[in-house]
């Protein structure tokens, strides 16, 4: 396929000249159009991306990926511009829970720890003690083993997966990701039968019984690492299908096959080449977080950071 890089190098190449001029580096979400994963200075799942935010020296950073993901390297760096490309690009679960019904939810239990998966607003990580990622959820449950009770939100797939591998009852929000939630046990089936010797790596997002047929569960990056370790030449891939283009990419000797073809994030898919450039140019749009829940929501972060 032909992408928008090789169709437009001049737009590329204003990308890279404004990037220079405001000294902005890009980050990008592995479920990205090919055209900005290639554009990207850095492409990870939400956890490599919050601690390269963290980390980059960079004076400005462009965000392709959704809005949470943008308010989380907002949060991590308040001293550096922030700027996502497109406002729209929201996250159907981050939207499940409000920090009234988080409020309410503490009230009814008021010893409990709260662990937030890391697709919350920045406000939602401001009420929460620690917050956690795909890659780590089910280490950051295990490290607060001894916590009389825990609400995990909103989430409740990748809570009830942590949950049983940290072998912990947790309280868990009815969230869900409406991508993940679509692929079926069928859909697996379906790519098993026709490909019987094929590995299927899933997303802890997906429903428990979509996590039981899986030879490995992990975040996107996670599944990239398994990816080039694993002898298997074919790989049945259960998340949004944005990343296979990196897998293919990244392992041209092997197989990638969608679990379901429907798993496509339409939030994600918002960002553009176009988008970023007129980003840079106008330096917009800003993702501000006030301060107070900017210092909270750090918080929740940094227990992350130091538990994982
Ligand atoms: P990862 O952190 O695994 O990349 O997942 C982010 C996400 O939005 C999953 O739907
Ligand atoms: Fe949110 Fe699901 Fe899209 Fe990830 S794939 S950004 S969890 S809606």
């Amino acid at each position: 396929m032909q992408n928008e890089k090789q169709l437009n190098p001049k737009l590329v190449e204003e990308i890279w000249d404004f990037k220079k001029k405001r000294k902005a580096i890009i980050l990008a979400h592995n479920y990205q159009i090919p055209e900005v994963q290639d554009i990207a200075d850095f492409l990870g799942d939400s956890l490599e991306l919050s601690q390269k935010a963290a980390q980059t020296d960079a004076e400005m950073i462009v965000f392709c990926g959704v809005r949470f993901m943008a308010e989380t390297a907002a949060v991590l760096s308040p001293q550096k511009r922030v700027l996502i490309p497109d406002m729209q690009a929201g996250c159907p679960l981050a939207d499940m829970i409000t920090v009234k019904d988080l409020r309410s939810l503490k009230e009814k239990h008021p010893v409990a720890t709260v662990v937030c998966y890391v697709n919350t607003s920045a406000v939602i990580k401001a009420e929460s003690d620690v917050c956690c990622t795909s890659a780590n959820a089910d280490r950051i449950v295990k490290a607060l083993k001894n916590k009389p009770e825990i609400i995990f939100v909103p989430d409740k797939h990748l809570a009830a997966y942590a949950s049983r591998r940290a072998g912990k009852d947790l309280i868990i929000w009815d969230g869900h990701c409406p991508v993940h939630i679509g692929i079926s046990v069928q859909d697996i089936l379906r790519q098993k039968k026709a490909h019987p010797a094929a590995k299927v790596i899933v997303h802890p997002e997906c429903t428990a019984e979509v996590i039981d047929l899986a030879d490995g569960v992990f975040s996107t990056s996670g599944m990239g690492r398994y990816a080039k370790e694993v002898e298997a030449k074919e790989i049945i891939v259960a998340t949004e299908n944005g990343f296979l283009y990196k897998l293919r990419k990244e392992n041209p000797d092997k197989e990638f096959y969608p679990a379901s073809e429907a798993a496509i994030c339409p939030d994600m898919k918002l960002i553009t080449l176009k988008k970023v450039l007129w980003a840079l140019k106008n330096m917009q749009y800003e993702v501000k977080i006030p301060p107070r829940i900017q210092k909270r929501a750090k918080q929740a972060l940094g227990r992350m950071l130091e538990i994982t």
